[in-house]
């Protein structure tokens, strides 16, 4: 299978890099880990490109030389789909505009609920009874884009953020591959 370059663009654990990584050395996943960039150094998940030989970019910079270093090594290695895991910046609409359709970004909380951060802090406070991820194609406005994918779980009575968020990364894992197969049978 010609499989598509990918890169995924990350700033912690990097427990979905981890994932799509394993997914993607399977020959039906329709994409290739091509690039790593972190804009971290402290970046948990900068082990996990090491560890499988994915070729990494530390990128610990200003927003604006993020963006011109980043777009310099996305377009030398010809990579055509960019996903955000864990992804702390936010990125410029230039950018987006130059990758438009190309960029998908993972979210702990079913949207268009719960955008921005401290997701899970925020739903149990507010009393939820449930919650989820949402995978979505990454559009000019914070955690706006249309959905590919959602998943959804029950919240429990004996649930608190860390068990919450254990619980949502279960689903993510799953959601993020989802979403990628979809985009390539869909297309
Ligand atoms: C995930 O919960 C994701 O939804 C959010 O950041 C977290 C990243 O986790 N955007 P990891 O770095 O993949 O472990």
């Amino acid at each position: 299978m010609v499989k598509v370059n990918a890169c995924v663009f990350i700033s912690g654990n990097g427990t979905n890099l981890k994932t799509i990584i394993k997914n993607s050395r399977d020959y039906n996943f329709p994409i290739k880990i091509s690039l790593v960039i972190s804009s971290s150094k402290k970046a948990k998940g900068i082990t996990f490109a090491r560890k499988y030989s994915i070729p990494y970019i530390v990128l610990n910079v200003d927003k604006k030389k993020f963006e011109k270093v980043a777009l310099k090594e996305l377009l030398r290695r010809n990579i055509k789909l960019i996903c955000l895991a864990g992804f702390m910046k936010i990125l410029s609409k230039d950018f987006i505009r130059s990758f438009k359709g190309k960029i998908i970004n993972i979210h702990p909380s079913l949207l268009p609920k719960y955008k921005g951060l401290n997701t899970f802090e925020r739903i149990l406070k507010d009393k939820e009874i449930m919650t989820g991820c949402t995978v979505h194609f990454v559009n000019e406005k914070l955690d706006n884009g249309r959905t590919i994918v959602k998943k959804r779980i029950w919240i429990e009575k004996k649930d608190d953020t860390n068990s919450l968020k254990k619980r949502v990364q279960c689903e993510e894992y799953k959601a993020y591959s989802m979403a990628i197969r979809k985009i390539y049978v869909l297309n």
